[in-house]
């Protein structure tokens, strides 16, 4: 197979397209570089399975020859990134989503959505199936990321419906490890560049907040047998192991032997108070479990960090 991966010098396009070459496909990987790297993809080059375009994806896409799949990653994900480009944000989830299912649809091509939990907004099921319809606030900051994503579903889904592209959606929930950015803003890397440094770690809220997270390996894995497998209704991948975030910055100072203290900070605006995802459909359909537990996640990923931060 030849697939596009849009997205493919941020976090998980780099993974992803780690796995596809391992696989033995072909990967042309797309990215306009606004908050990802080539830092990401630059053991590829050379690799004859690979070719990279720099390009934005709001903007019309061509890409010359066959083509099995698009894979839509390109989207800034962390709330620091999406708070300081909402346009961008709502432009690659709308424009973007729009051009890549228009090139899918083109070449006769498998359509596959990175979507998030986010659709879910601050939920008030828990935890949060499929099924869960969300509890967004449209308006309010986050709503640039959350509102793009529902919108990007939406699209697919009619595409799927309308033209009978062949779509996949996986609705990711909190995932971490190796080629996170220092200062993106997300809550595990946050910590770990903080604990490194011994800097005071920056706890929002009362830190009784949960969330999941889930390790890279293991939510590349579930997104490798959901874009192989029949399934077109939104999934969703994510490890179901629910901690707070208190308990993750603890377990961050113990890991990295770390003297920083742990120091609190208002709450942001919409922040979701629980996130966890039902896998139920994930193990069933996909056959998935997650296999990396937190701390070893960590560990590695601290491993990651500890060569960036000094
Ligand atoms: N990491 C997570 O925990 C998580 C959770 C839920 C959903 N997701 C989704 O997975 C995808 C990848 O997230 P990530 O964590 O790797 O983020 P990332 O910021 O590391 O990667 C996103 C990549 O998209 C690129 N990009 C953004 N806008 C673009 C555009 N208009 N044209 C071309 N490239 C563009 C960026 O330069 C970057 O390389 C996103 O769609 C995100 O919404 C991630």
């Amino acid at each position: 197979m030849r697939v596009l991966i849009t997205g493919a010098a941020g976090f998980l396009g780099s993974h992803l397209s780690d796995r596809f070459l391992a696989e033995g496909h072909e990967v042309v990987g797309m990215d306009n570089l606004i908050t990802g790297s080539p830092d990401n993809f630059a053991h590829l080059i050379g690799n004859p399975g690979f070719q990279f375009i720099r390009h934005d994806v709001s903007n019309f896409i061509y890409v010359a020859g066959q083509v099995d799949g698009v894979l839509h990653f390109a989207s800034p994900a962390s709330p620091v990134d999406y708070l300081e480009l909402p346009i961008q944000t709502l432009k690659v989830g709308s424009l973007g989503t729009h051009n890549a299912l228009g090139l899918a649809k083109a070449k006769g091509a498998r359509f596959f959505l990175a979507s998030t939990s986010e659709v879910y907004g601050d939920p008030q099921v828990h935890p949060q199936p499929e099924s869960y319809w969300g509890h967004v606030n449209p308006v309010g900051p986050r709503g640039v990321y959350d509102e793009a994503k529902r919108f990007a579903e939406a699209i697919t889904m009619a595409c799927h419906r309308y033209h009978g592209v062949d779509t996949r959606i996986v609705r990711i929930f909190n995932t971490y490890g190796p080629r996170m950015r220092p200062g993106d803003g997300r809550v595990v890397s946050n910590f770990i560049v903080q604990a490194l440094r011994h800097e005071p770690l920056t706890v929002y809220g009362d830190g009784s907040q949960t969330r999941s997270f889930c390790y890279v390996s293991d939510l590349v894995d579930g997104i490798y047998r959901l874009f192989l497998s029949d399934r077109t209704e939104p999934t969703n991948v994510g490890n179901p192991n629910e901690f707070t975030v208190q308990q993750l910055a603890e377990a961050v100072i113990r890991l990295t032997g770390s003297r920083s203290r742990i120091e609190r900070h208002p709450l942001p605006t919409d922040d979701p108070r629980v996130r966890k995802p039902d896998i139920t459909v994930a193990r069933s359909v996909l056959g998935w479990e997650p296999a990396v537990q937190l701390e070893a996640g960590l560990q590695r990923t601290i491993e990651y960090f500890r060569r960036l931060v000094s």
